[in-house]
């Protein structure tokens, strides 16, 4: 484990009772516990350094439930154990992991977004809505938008990898609110395969997209639009057809065929 770099952490003693992620309020410490030397006399945590030193136990409980579901992690996304110990008996005022310091430069971020940048904006009013970290991580770590994650798998790995890893996070997440399972979803990655010249990647997303929306008369239109691109006219023309007769008026197919030479 690497060295904690605050003073503070002379005193990872007096949390190692704790019990991380089980859903119940961190315990005090037990009476009796040696006092913590050099500790902060003011409050009970040892390592605060956005929050108040006063906050109580129950506020910071609460504040750190928060971050967990807001990010769809554990404690222990943020904190690490005590060495040699049991992993669900964590240092909380380790700052060994990364990812609690970038947590730190987050809440200093919310903070200033709540306390100056959107005060700035006059219009909004005294009634403005808070910025808090579930508006932008919507249960995720990083919160990136579905077709992102699946541009960088299909970029690195090809479209099968991509479609396996739809497959396997709709199974996970289908009705959270992490990810947009839409339609839009896989037609904005195959328009941006497709801008990158990727028409057979393209091809493969559109596919999954027409077995996932098979009513949807603009899927069929748009894996028509990618066939059509790789030279299967006929293919093409048969999903063309397909979205007409799904949406009869659907002017774009119409033209299509009509293009195509096609009655
Ligand atoms: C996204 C990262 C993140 C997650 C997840 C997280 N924490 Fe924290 N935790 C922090 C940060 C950052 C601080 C320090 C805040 C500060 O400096 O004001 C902290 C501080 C604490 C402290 C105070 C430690 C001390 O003495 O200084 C406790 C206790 C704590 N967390 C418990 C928990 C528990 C229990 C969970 C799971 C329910 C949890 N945390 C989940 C980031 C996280
Ligand atoms: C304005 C949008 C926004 C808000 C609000 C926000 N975050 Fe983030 N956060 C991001 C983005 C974007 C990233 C990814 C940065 C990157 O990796 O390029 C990120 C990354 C992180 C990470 C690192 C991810 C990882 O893999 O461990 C942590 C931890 C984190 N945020 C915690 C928080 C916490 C805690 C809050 C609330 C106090 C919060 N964030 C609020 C946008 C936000």
């Amino acid at each position: 484990m690497p060295m904690p770099r605050k003073s503070a952490f002379r005193t990872v003693l007096l949390l190692a009772a704790l019990s991380a992620c089980v859903g119940q309020a961190p315990r005090a410490p037990a009476p009796g516990a040696a006092p913590v030397a050099g500790g902060s006399p003011r409050g009970e945590f040892q390592n605060l350094q956005v929050l108040p030193d006063t906050i109580s136990r129950a506020a910071l409980t609460a504040v750190m439930r928060g971050f967990s579901s807001s990010l769809g992690v554990r404690c222990t996304h943020c904190h690490v154990p005590y060495e040699g110990a049991p992993p669900d008996s964590l240092n909380f005022a380790s700052d060994a992991r990364e990812a609690k310091q970038v947590a730190r430069g987050m809440m200093r971020m919310v903070r200033r977004i709540n306390g100056e940048v959107m005060p700035a904006i006059p219009e909004l009013g005294d009634q403005r809505m808070q910025v808090g970290c579930v508006t932008c991580h919507r249960g995720a770590p990083r919160p990136l938008m579905l077709e992102d994650t699946l541009l960088t798998v299909a970029r690195a790995q090809g479209a099968d990898s991509a479609v396996a890893v739809y497959r396997a996070l709709r199974a996970q997440h289908y009705g959270g609110f992490t990810y947009n399972f839409g339609e839009r979803t896989l037609s904005t990655l195959a328009a941006r395969l497709g801008a990158e010249g990727r028409q057979a990647e393209a091809r493969r997303i559109l596919e999954l997209n027409v077995e996932q929306f098979p009513s949807s008369a603009g899927a069929a239109f748009e894996l028509g639009r990618v066939l059509e691109a790789l030279g299967e006219r006929d293919r093409a023309i048969a999903e063309y057809r397909r979205a007409l007769t799904l949406q009869p008026n659907h002017r774009p197919a119409q033209e299509r065929l009509r293009a195509l030479g096609q009655p």
